[in-house]
């Protein structure tokens, strides 16, 4: 048998096939269990010594061709594959860009990046914490022991028992971002200032209320400080944020566990007319004027001394504030939507019509809120 010319044949079929699956088929046809080469090889063991000796390297070298020529083709169409993808995949970045922006910015990215320009400027940096959190952070820790009556007003979403914290306690769906304030302080000890913007979820739904929806915390330790740095940076941000001078507040006494004492802030405003007829609230003014109203906006207060110690502080030299307000709420307030639940649809008519250029990137000194 003229082994040369099986070769010869085999290496021309190798060089023409034209694509990875006809080349596997080939190999085969040639190198399978059941292929040609292989069948030749096995005439090896019936072969006396003297000609096995004469035609066993015919065997084989014919076996290497063949497996070169395939490994060889492999690589070429391997690579002529990996070029027609490269001229296909191309971007030509002279194109003119599209002419209607195909995404937007949801308004509560909008409002946190907004919020996060405003206390930057105040000397506060943007802290986070896990959405996933333990019964200790999100409750103990913050002045709310097992048996405290304000852990049931929070609508837990609790774990089942089976997932246990590494500190023994029960897993949750963190209710609010205050969490993060005894986070913040274990890791970064004091002097501090932080927002902590982010996801909250507790179980209850209509049409001012989602199982999931956002808060921003607000947080500052040092020495000395008193109320009137509370009610000072309140005022300061929300006139920033509603871009309006004439933000009038009220503080009343409240209650939260985790602050002593507690306030509750309220805001004025107005109910105007807005360009589509519809009533809206307009903030500004004080609620005690003809014609405006006070409604609550957010909760705050001093923290309490018993954070400051399960937060590993020394209660007799660090004090300080912290307030928690609903983000969504902000923008509601802000941009004028009228239901909550229409954030979180994913509708894009809705994000169309809300929703904010990528481009229109909030900075103070451009106003935080400007709309392209
Ligand atoms: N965590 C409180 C809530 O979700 C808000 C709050 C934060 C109140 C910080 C006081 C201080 O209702």
């Amino acid at each position: 048998m003229d082994y040369e010319k099986l070769g010869q044949e085999a290496t021309a079929r190798i060089a023409g096939a034209d694509s990875l699956d006809m080349l596997e088929t080939l190999r085969v046809e040639f190198l399978g269990k059941q292929g040609s080469v292989s069948a030749l090889l096995k005439t090896l063991g019936g072969m006396s010594p003297d000609e096995r000796k004469e035609t066993g390297p015919k065997i084989h070298g014919l076996r290497e061709t063949v497996s070169d020529a395939l490994a060889s083709r492999k690589a070429d169409l391997e690579a002529a594959a990996m070029e027609a993808r490269l001229a296909s995949e191309t971007v030509d970045l002279s194109l003119p860009a599209p002419e209607q922006a195909a995404g937007t910015v949801h308004p509560v990215s909008q409002v946190m990046d907004e919020l996060a320009e405003i206390f930057a400027d105040l000397g506060f940096s943007v802290a986070t914490g896990p959405e996933v959190e333990d019964d200790w952070h999100n409750f103990t820790a913050l002045n709310m022991p097992e048996s405290h009556p304000a852990r049931a007003m929070h609508d837990t979403f609790y774990f089942g028992e089976d997932r246990v914290a590494p500190n023994g306690g029960r897993m949750l769906l963190r209710t609010h971002t205050s969490p993060v304030q005894v986070r913040t302080m274990l890791e970064r000890g004091a002097p501090l200032r932080i927002i902590a913007p982010g996801r909250v979820y507790r179980s209850d739904s209509d049409a001012t209320h989602t199982p999931m929806f956002h808060q921003v915390e607000g947080l500052v330790i040092d020495r000395d400080i008193h109320l009137g740095h509370l009610k000072w940076t309140l005022e300061t941000f929300l006139k920033a944020f509603f871009e309006r001078e004439d933000i009038v507040l009220r503080l009343r006494p409240s209650y939260f566990p985790f602050t002593e004492p507690s306030v509750e802030v309220d805001v004025g405003f107005a109910v105007e007319t807005g360009p589509d007829g519809k009533a809206r609230r307009v903030l500004g003014g004080s609620g005690d004027e003809p014609g405006h109203a006070w409604m609550e906006l957010l909760g705050s207060g001093m923290v309490n001394a018993r954070v400051i110690e399960f937060a590993g502080l020394d209660r007799a030299e660090w004090q300080g504030f912290a307030f928690g307000v609903g983000v969504d709420r902000l923008a509601m307030l802000k941009y004028g939507m009228d239901d909550l639940r229409a954030f979180f649809d994913g509708d894009v008519r809705w994000l169309r019509h809300y929703g904010f250029s990528a481009f229109d990137q909030p900075t103070l000194s451009g106003g935080v809120g400007a709309r392209a």
